[in-house]
């Protein structure tokens, strides 16, 4: 598809150095009434390994009042100046460059560089926002220290904060005053951040290792002050965590964290001055779930980690995202690991891998973890970068050992620190540390797609010998029609009959295959009895494995495993496999069947001693989205009545079980967010909504009994999601009764939103075009559309409606919104990704909602991109 006003993609092949670097950068940012005055002064100099050229500076929205050089003011013939760039065409070698321009943030509904939110003003610069706010070269690879002094009104915005230590202070004429901060790190502009606004303040102190004192400060919304502690904590656990596990300190006298309730994505690593979507750092026991707090815990460790992986080691251009994003979810992942339960962290990691990674990875904007051309970056803030980033990070982790990866680490931060690097310099710096060759494993770098592995064995009894043969393929993606083979660690273990691990020799039980050709065989040697073969171990690389399973082998792997992720996962094939079937069964007008096997699989895992959390998450059947992909040709409805047949089949089977397990693991004491607990009450709320599934008053009445009596959120929010999803009228008064308590807590409301959007009943769409007129949305707030519009974006059988209600109605909101905030429409539009695997009839009513959103006039780059790629 092609429109007139196409605009151009970016290519990584076109990478130049910069021409001119800019050592230093002094700002002066005066708030006024009519505007916001940035007066902006650069040391610029010429590089001098790069041919002589002019000096390009990028801008968006900017009123320009007056532009100089060495005190001088520039004379027309000098410069160019257009609505998004200012060249100036034959600077000398080394100048002082003075802008003046006019910003207007109030104005500002994109949130990105500096925008208003509730409280006051806030920026968000990554990637390319420090370009609203004034000219300047705005790439990761040009690095300055940064000097900024802010100005404003004294009442309404006592606090001014900037990246850096605060260097002076104080009044000024009609009550307005000023402060100073100085950054002592050189960074990329894509790090800047300054703040002013009201705010309250949790302080505390951390002292590291080698006994530097740092201060941290976490600001939020006036009267939220105890909603901090558990970010705070957070952040000290992380400080101590990367000292620990990669001998990293943090570096600044002051980290501050910022909350604010309008922010795009999750959380922003400025230096020393991150900025926080309020959803990841304000949380209470009676407002947070045990999710939302280990979430924040996750999301602040992310952002501190990045200080190391990102901020002291940046990245050359745009393409290497996940050189810092890859990486530092790889070490976000490890500290939950390590403070929550290894277990189910890893279990959750792919679950959302499946759900958002995998689908992405198959369809229109499938690109490589690092992608080598892209229309409008923001478009490239993905699951691929992100999750399959940290997923090919943590293979290099599992091919080399935990030693050798810190080697490498420490060899990657002693050649890299203060420098913008590439992918390709993370690698090396591993594979000196190591002595592997990693030249096979860049492929991951460079390949889009999920390679599907197919395993077969072959035990030959008379030999004592299993022989296991892989062979692998990668589906085409677009720009990619031919795939080579990755080199894939495929960890394996064999269970015997007792369901033990077998020796594979010199006493280990799990042996790292490395699997890099189409078709290659393993042969294990001194094997007794046939083995069932355990298979990817703990998801040792992402990839969709298949192998002929048999019922009772799963069964087996499900109860044996020593490895809990394959455990779990022997569950999910078993159930997975069993929906899809009887999807095709409800899809012929047959009934779903449902093996006694399978519930007697269940009930050995429901009543093992085995973790409460682990149970939970063993119990869970695989999401729709999931299972779509398995399908040739989508059913939502066959597929979604298919689950929902299994979980009232489980429920039926189980019922007496889940009823005990219900009682049993009623709370003890008050609430507390640890992992023990925390498991138990996800058990039990499993239990509660199994049980629900029968579609009983009683039941019903049980899960009202508990919205009303929780003493905390993850109960409260259980047994009201229960009830959303159930018949009966007692969904309707639950919603009720939480929308009354709640209304003035945002993030409460969100999950208000949230589950009328994800619910399975019959009137969802109608529900959220109601809340679309209520008070409590607001199409302005992206947290509000993440909770409203994505969530129903994302329920399976009602945004794939057969009658194509679904496709219309977010396709025009999407619209409305785009002219808004244009990234956020665009992840909204994200939705739309899997439309050509359904029948023709809706892929018909998905293809006009596509084509009319892409006929709009004024359409964004972000939409542009994403609807483009999706009619291609
Ligand atoms: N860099 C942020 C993170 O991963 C994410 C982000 C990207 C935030 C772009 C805002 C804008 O932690
Ligand atoms: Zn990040």
């Amino acid at each position: 598809m092609t429109s007139a006003v196409s605009p151009a993609p970016v290519f990584l092949k076109d990478y130049l150095p910069p021409a001119w670097w800019v050592d230093t950068v002094s700002l002066d940012v005066d708030l006024r009434p009519d505007g916001t005055v940035v007066s902006a002064t650069l040391a610029v100099r010429r590089n001098p390994e790069v041919a002589p050229g002019p000096l390009c500076l990028n801008g968006a929205e900017l009123e320009t009042l007056s532009l100089a050089i060495d005190g001088q003011s520039l004379s027309p013939s000098a410069y160019t100046l257009g609505d998004e760039s200012l060249v100036i065409t034959a600077p000398p070698e080394r100048f002082t460059l003075e802008t003046k321009v006019r910003i207007q943030p109030d104005r500002n509904t994109q949130l990105s560089g500096f925008y208003r939110s509730k409280d006051g003003y806030f920026t968000q610069c990554e990637p390319q926002g420090f370009r609203r706010i004034t000219w300047f070269p705005d790439r990761p690879d040009v690095m300055a220290c940064y000097t900024v002094t802010l100005h404003a009104d004294k009442a309404s915005y006592p606090v001014l904060l900037a990246n850096g230590n605060p260097v002076a202070q104080g009044d000024e004429a009609d009550g307005r005053h000023f402060a100073t901060w100085v950054d002592p790190f050189r960074k990329p502009s894509y790090l800047f951040a300054m703040v002013v606004a009201k705010l309250d303040v949790l302080r505390d102190t951390y002292r590291t290792t080698s006994g530097r004192e740092v201060q941290l400060g976490i600001f939020v919304e006036p009267g939220k002050l105890d909603q901090c502690g558990h970010a705070m904590a957070a952040l000290k656990k992380s400080m101590r965590w990367d000292e620990a596990t990669f001998g990293l300190e943090c570096d600044l006298d002051h980290y501050m964290i910022v909350a604010v309730g309008d922010f795009n994505m999750g959380a922003m690593e400025n230096k020393g001055l991150n900025i926080f979507n309020t959803k990841y750092v304000l949380a209470r026991a009676d407002v947070a779930t045990d999710v939302d707090f280990e979430n924040i815990d996750r999301v602040v460790a992310h952002e501190y980690f990045h200080n190391w992986t990102g901020n002291r080691v940046t990245c050359r251009d745009w393409f290497q995202l996940s050189l810092k994003e890859g990486l530092t979810v790889f070490r976000d992942q490890e500290f939950g690991a390590d403070t929550h339960s290894r277990q189910t962290a890893r279990i959750r990691e792919v679950r959302g891998l499946r759900a958002m990674q995998f689908p992405e990875d198959a369809g229109p904007m499938a690109h490589p973890v690092r992608p080598s051309t892209y229309v409008e970056i923001n478009n490239f803030y993905t699951a691929t970068v992100y999750e399959k980033g940290a997923e090919v990070v943590r293979m290099i982790h599992t091919l080399i050992g935990k030693d050798a990866f810190r080697r490498g680490m420490d060899t990657y931060f002693a050649r890299h620190d203060g420098q913008a690097v590439t992918c390709e310099d993370f690698v090396a710096a591993m594979a000196d540390a190591s002595g592997v060759d990693f030249t096979p494993f860049m492929t991951w770098y460079r390949q889009a797609g999920t390679p599907r592995v197919s395993a077969r064995g072959s035990y030959d009894a008379a030999a004592r010998r299993y022989t296991l043969t892989l062979t692998q393929v990668c589906p085409p993606t677009p720009g990619q029609p031919d795939k080579a083979p990755c080199l894939i660690p495929v960890a394996v273990g064999l269970l015997g009959p007792d369901g033990r691990d077998l020796d594979l020799g010199g006493g280990r039980t799990t042996a790292i295959l490395q699997f890099s050709t189409h078709e290659q065989s393993f042969v294990f040697e001194n094997i007794d009895a046939a083995p069932v073969p355990s298979l990817l171990r703990n998801f040792s690389a992402p990839v969709v494995l298949d192998f002929d399973y048999q019922e009772r082998e799963l069964a087996h792997l499900l109860a044996h495993d020593s490895d809990p992720f394959n455990r779990w996962e022997a569950g999910q094939r078993l159930f997975g496999d069993l929906i899809l079937a009887n999807a095709a069964r409800l899809a012929r007008g047959e009934a779903a069947e449902c093996p006694a096997g399978v519930i007697a699989a269940a009930r050995t895992v429901l009543l093992s001693d085995s973790d409460p959390a682990f149970i939970a998450e063993a119990l869970t059947l695989p999401g729709e989205a999931t299972l779509a992909e398995r399908m040739a040709v989508v059913d939502p409805d066959a597929l979604h009545a298919a689950r929902n047949a299994l979980a009232r089949a489980l429920a039926a089977g189980l019922e007496d079980d889940f009823l005990a397990l219900y009682e049993r693991l009623a709370p003890v004491g008050a609430y507390q967010f640890d992992t023990a607990d925390a498991g138990r009450r996800r058990l039990r709320n499993l239990c509660l909504g199994y049980l629900n599934e029968l579609d009983r008053g009683g039941y019903r009445a049980q899960a009202l009994r508990q919205f009303e009596q929780a003493d905390n959120m993850t109960d409260q929010f259980a047994a009201l999601a229960t009830l959303a999803n159930a018949g009966g009228d007692e969904g309707d008064t639950a919603l009720a009764a939480f929308y009354a308590r709640w209304q003035h807590e945002a993030l409460v409301v969100d999950k208000w939103l949230a589950v009328q959007a994800g619910s399975r009943r019959d009137d969802t769409l109608a529900g959220v075009e109601r809340l679309m007129a209520h008070a409590a949305f607001d199409l302005k707030n992206p947290n509000k559309v993440y909770a409203l519009l994505r969530t129903f974006g994302g329920n399976h059988r009602h945004f794939h409606a057969a009658d194509g209600s679904g496709y219309r109605f977010v396709a025009e909101r999407i619209a409305d919104l785009d002219a808004i905030n244009p990234q956020v429409a665009a992840r909204l539009a994200r939705c739309f990704d899997r439309w050509r695997k359904f029948d023709t009839s809706r892929q018909a009513h998905a293809r006009a909602a596509l084509a009319a959103l892409h006929a709009r006039p004024g359409l964004s780059r972000d939409v542009f991109e994403v609807v483009d790629k999706a009619l291609v």
